[in-house]
Protein backbone atom coordinates (compact mmCIF):
# COMPACT_ATOMS: atom_id res chain seq x y z
CA UNK A 1 0.00 0.00 0.00
CA UNK A 2 1.27 3.38 -0.78
CA UNK A 3 1.27 6.15 1.58
CA UNK A 4 1.25 9.89 0.96
CA UNK A 5 4.13 12.23 2.35
CA UNK A 6 1.30 13.57 5.14
CA UNK A 7 1.08 9.86 6.17
CA UNK A 8 4.72 8.92 5.99
CA UNK A 9 5.91 11.79 8.21
CA UNK A 10 3.36 10.58 10.67
CA UNK A 11 4.28 6.55 10.69
CA UNK A 12 8.25 7.97 10.51
CA UNK A 13 7.70 10.51 13.59
CA UNK A 14 5.16 7.76 15.44
CA UNK A 15 8.20 4.94 15.05
CA UNK A 16 10.37 7.51 16.26
CA UNK A 17 8.86 8.21 19.65
CA UNK A 18 8.10 4.27 20.44
CA UNK A 19 11.92 3.56 19.88
CA UNK A 20 13.05 6.37 22.04
CA UNK A 21 10.92 5.05 24.81
CA UNK A 22 11.14 1.51 24.13
CA UNK A 23 15.23 1.94 24.38
CA UNK A 24 16.32 4.58 26.70
CA UNK A 25 19.64 6.16 24.93
CA UNK A 26 18.08 5.23 21.63
CA UNK A 27 19.52 8.19 19.67
CA UNK A 28 23.30 7.72 21.97
CA UNK A 29 23.16 4.09 20.76
CA UNK A 30 23.39 5.72 16.94
CA UNK A 31 26.04 8.30 17.93
CA UNK A 32 28.26 5.58 19.32
CA UNK A 33 27.42 3.15 16.23
CA UNK A 34 28.42 6.18 14.17
CA UNK A 35 31.67 6.82 16.32
CA UNK A 36 32.93 3.03 16.10
CA UNK A 37 32.03 3.16 12.39
CA UNK A 38 34.20 6.54 11.91
CA UNK A 39 36.93 5.46 14.07
CA UNK A 40 37.18 2.05 11.84
CA UNK A 41 36.68 3.51 8.61
CA UNK A 42 38.58 7.17 8.54
CA UNK A 43 37.83 9.35 6.30
CA UNK A 44 37.39 6.80 2.90
CA UNK A 45 34.73 5.99 1.06
CA UNK A 46 32.89 3.03 2.77
CA UNK A 47 29.59 1.02 1.66
CA UNK A 48 27.76 0.10 4.54
CA UNK A 49 24.91 -2.83 4.84
CA UNK A 50 21.78 -1.88 7.17
CA UNK A 51 20.24 -5.19 7.59
CA UNK A 52 16.47 -4.55 9.12
CA UNK A 53 16.88 -0.84 7.16
CA UNK A 54 12.63 -0.14 8.14
CA UNK A 55 12.29 3.02 9.74
CA UNK A 56 15.58 4.61 8.22
CA UNK A 57 16.57 6.04 11.35
CA UNK A 58 20.32 4.29 10.52
CA UNK A 59 20.59 6.54 7.18
CA UNK A 60 19.21 9.95 9.08
CA UNK A 61 21.73 9.10 12.18
CA UNK A 62 24.99 8.33 9.59
CA UNK A 63 23.81 9.68 6.04
CA UNK A 64 23.56 13.19 6.79
CA UNK A 65 26.95 13.60 8.62
CA UNK A 66 29.14 11.05 6.68
CA UNK A 67 28.84 12.13 2.91
CA UNK A 68 31.48 9.62 1.42
CA UNK A 69 29.42 7.05 2.85
CA UNK A 70 26.85 4.62 1.04
CA UNK A 71 23.84 2.33 2.30
CA UNK A 72 22.26 -0.54 0.91
CA UNK A 73 19.39 -1.71 3.75
CA UNK A 74 17.31 -5.01 3.31
CA UNK A 75 13.91 -5.12 5.45
CA UNK A 76 11.51 -7.48 4.36
CA UNK A 77 9.01 -5.21 5.59
CA UNK A 78 7.37 -2.63 2.63
CA UNK A 79 5.65 -0.43 4.92
CA UNK A 80 9.37 0.56 7.05
CA UNK A 81 10.85 0.56 4.01
CA UNK A 82 8.70 3.64 2.59
CA UNK A 83 9.33 5.37 5.54
CA UNK A 84 13.03 4.41 5.19
CA UNK A 85 13.13 5.97 2.07
CA UNK A 86 10.65 8.58 2.38
CA UNK A 87 13.74 9.81 5.18
CA UNK A 88 16.49 9.24 2.82
CA UNK A 89 14.88 11.12 0.52
CA UNK A 90 14.11 14.02 3.36
CA UNK A 91 17.71 13.83 3.95
CA UNK A 92 19.10 14.47 0.82
CA UNK A 93 20.49 10.86 0.55
CA UNK A 94 18.73 9.18 -2.46
CA UNK A 95 21.85 8.86 -4.59
CA UNK A 96 23.76 7.08 -1.83
CA UNK A 97 20.90 4.71 -0.48
CA UNK A 98 19.71 1.86 -1.90
CA UNK A 99 16.52 0.01 -0.14
CA UNK A 100 15.90 -4.12 -1.03
CA UNK A 101 12.80 -5.24 -0.03
CA UNK A 102 13.44 -8.43 1.34
CA UNK A 103 16.06 -10.12 3.93
CA UNK A 104 19.96 -10.51 3.13
CA UNK A 105 19.03 -13.05 1.66
CA UNK A 106 18.09 -11.17 -0.75
CA UNK A 107 21.05 -9.25 -1.88
CA UNK A 108 22.37 -9.14 -5.80
CA UNK A 109 24.78 -11.69 -6.33
CA UNK A 110 26.66 -9.01 -7.88
CA UNK A 111 27.05 -7.32 -4.33
CA UNK A 112 30.64 -6.04 -3.70
CA UNK A 113 31.66 -6.87 0.08
CA UNK A 114 30.53 -4.57 2.85
CA UNK A 115 33.35 -1.83 4.56
CA UNK A 116 30.60 -2.28 7.47
CA UNK A 117 27.36 -3.55 9.18
CA UNK A 118 24.62 -3.15 11.30
CA UNK A 119 21.47 -5.18 12.56
CA UNK A 120 19.72 -3.34 14.89
CA UNK A 121 16.58 -4.59 16.45
CA UNK A 122 16.23 -7.47 13.97
CA UNK A 123 17.51 -10.35 15.61
CA UNK A 124 14.92 -11.00 18.66
CA UNK A 125 12.11 -11.34 15.70
CA UNK A 126 14.22 -14.46 14.05
CA UNK A 127 12.71 -17.11 15.87
CA UNK A 128 15.12 -19.99 15.45
CA UNK A 129 18.79 -20.56 16.62
CA UNK A 130 19.74 -21.66 13.47
CA UNK A 131 17.96 -18.69 11.63
CA UNK A 132 19.20 -16.42 13.94
CA UNK A 133 23.10 -18.39 13.49
CA UNK A 134 22.51 -18.56 9.40
CA UNK A 135 21.30 -14.06 9.23
CA UNK A 136 24.54 -13.65 11.54
CA UNK A 137 26.84 -15.87 9.48
CA UNK A 138 25.43 -14.39 6.04
CA UNK A 139 26.33 -10.90 7.40
CA UNK A 140 29.41 -11.69 8.33
CA UNK A 141 30.20 -13.31 4.40
CA UNK A 142 28.81 -10.02 2.59
CA UNK A 143 31.74 -8.15 4.94
CA UNK A 144 35.40 -7.20 4.04
CA UNK A 145 38.09 -9.37 6.23
CA UNK A 146 38.27 -7.17 9.11
CA UNK A 147 35.40 -4.80 9.16
CA UNK A 148 33.08 -3.40 11.86
CA UNK A 149 29.90 -4.95 12.66
CA UNK A 150 27.37 -3.77 15.21
CA UNK A 151 24.29 -5.93 16.26
CA UNK A 152 21.42 -4.30 18.99
CA UNK A 153 19.05 -7.28 20.33
CA UNK A 154 16.66 -7.34 22.74
CA UNK A 155 17.98 -10.10 25.09
CA UNK A 156 17.24 -12.63 28.36
CA UNK A 157 16.88 -15.77 29.70
CA UNK A 158 13.14 -16.69 28.86
CA UNK A 159 11.11 -16.92 32.20
CA UNK A 160 13.66 -16.05 34.19
CA UNK A 161 13.02 -13.81 37.03
CA UNK A 162 15.40 -11.28 35.87
CA UNK A 163 13.83 -10.31 32.61
CA UNK A 164 10.42 -10.14 34.30
CA UNK A 165 12.15 -7.69 36.07
CA UNK A 166 13.27 -5.52 33.02
CA UNK A 167 10.15 -6.12 31.34
CA UNK A 168 8.13 -4.72 34.30
CA UNK A 169 10.60 -1.87 34.01
CA UNK A 170 9.64 -1.42 30.24
CA UNK A 171 6.36 -1.43 30.55
CA UNK A 172 6.74 1.35 33.06
CA UNK A 173 8.24 3.88 30.59
CA UNK A 174 5.52 3.57 28.89
CA UNK A 175 3.45 4.35 31.64
CA UNK A 176 5.39 6.77 32.45
CA UNK A 177 4.36 9.06 29.18
CA UNK A 178 0.90 8.35 29.66
CA UNK A 179 0.11 5.27 27.42
CA UNK A 180 -2.96 3.40 29.16
CA UNK A 181 -2.48 0.72 32.17
CA UNK A 182 -4.28 -1.69 29.75
CA UNK A 183 -2.44 -1.16 26.60
CA UNK A 184 0.51 -1.38 28.81
CA UNK A 185 -0.41 -5.17 30.15
CA UNK A 186 -1.37 -6.35 26.36
CA UNK A 187 2.59 -5.27 25.17
CA UNK A 188 3.48 -7.14 28.33
CA UNK A 189 2.45 -9.74 26.53
CA UNK A 190 3.53 -9.34 23.22
CA UNK A 191 6.83 -8.83 24.52
CA UNK A 192 7.05 -12.27 25.25
CA UNK A 193 6.44 -12.98 21.49
CA UNK A 194 9.87 -12.15 20.55
CA UNK A 195 12.87 -14.40 20.81
CA UNK A 196 14.78 -13.60 23.44
CA UNK A 197 18.23 -15.69 24.13
CA UNK A 198 20.42 -14.90 26.84
CA UNK A 199 23.12 -12.19 25.90
CA UNK A 200 25.79 -15.11 26.59
CA UNK A 201 23.99 -17.05 23.85
CA UNK A 202 23.82 -14.25 22.13
CA UNK A 203 27.54 -13.76 22.14
CA UNK A 204 28.28 -17.42 21.52
CA UNK A 205 25.97 -16.47 18.29
CA UNK A 206 28.52 -14.12 17.10
CA UNK A 207 31.45 -16.01 17.71
CA UNK A 208 30.18 -19.10 15.15
CA UNK A 209 29.31 -16.37 12.87
CA UNK A 210 32.97 -15.95 12.55
CA UNK A 211 32.81 -12.84 14.15
CA UNK A 212 36.22 -11.84 16.45
CA UNK A 213 36.80 -9.71 19.09
CA UNK A 214 33.16 -8.82 20.52
CA UNK A 215 32.54 -5.81 22.80
CA UNK A 216 29.38 -5.00 24.67
CA UNK A 217 28.97 -1.35 24.68
CA UNK A 218 25.23 -0.84 25.38
CA UNK A 219 23.02 -1.90 27.58
CA UNK A 220 19.48 -0.55 28.12
CA UNK A 221 16.17 -1.99 29.86
CA UNK A 222 15.48 -4.95 27.49
CA UNK A 223 17.97 -4.47 25.07
CA UNK A 224 21.86 -4.69 24.28
CA UNK A 225 24.56 -3.78 21.73
CA UNK A 226 28.08 -5.56 20.75
CA UNK A 227 30.62 -4.17 18.31
CA UNK A 228 32.97 -7.23 17.06
CA UNK A 229 35.03 -7.43 13.47
CA UNK A 230 34.36 -9.34 10.78
C1 LIG B 1 12.20 -2.60 15.38
S1 LIG B 1 12.53 -2.41 13.67
C2 LIG B 1 14.20 -1.80 13.70
C3 LIG B 1 14.47 -0.90 12.53
C4 LIG B 1 15.80 -0.12 12.61
N1 LIG B 1 16.93 -1.02 12.50
C5 LIG B 1 15.89 0.69 13.87
O1 LIG B 1 16.70 0.36 14.75
O2 LIG B 1 15.15 1.66 14.01
C6 LIG B 1 12.78 -4.06 13.14
C7 LIG B 1 12.87 -4.20 11.63
O3 LIG B 1 13.41 -5.48 11.30
C8 LIG B 1 12.78 -5.92 10.15
N2 LIG B 1 13.05 -7.36 9.99
C9 LIG B 1 12.40 -8.41 10.52
N3 LIG B 1 12.97 -9.56 10.12
C10 LIG B 1 14.04 -9.23 9.32
C11 LIG B 1 15.02 -9.95 8.60
N4 LIG B 1 15.06 -11.29 8.62
N5 LIG B 1 15.94 -9.29 7.90
C12 LIG B 1 15.93 -7.93 7.87
N6 LIG B 1 15.01 -7.18 8.54
C13 LIG B 1 14.08 -7.83 9.25
C14 LIG B 1 11.33 -5.52 10.35
O4 LIG B 1 10.60 -5.53 9.15
C15 LIG B 1 11.49 -4.14 10.95
O5 LIG B 1 11.50 -3.14 9.97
Amino acid sequence: MKNDATQLLQKSQAYEHNARISVPGYDILFSMIQAYFRAQLGVHQASILIVGAGGGNELSAWGQFNPKWSFTGVDPSEEMLQIASYKATQCGLDSRVQLIQGTIDHLPATTRKFDAASCILVLHFIEQWQEKLALLQNIHEQLKPGKPFVLVSAYGQRDSEELQDRIKIWQSFFLDVGYPQAKVEDMGKVIMNISFISDQQIEQLLRESGFQHITRFFTSGLFAGWMCHA
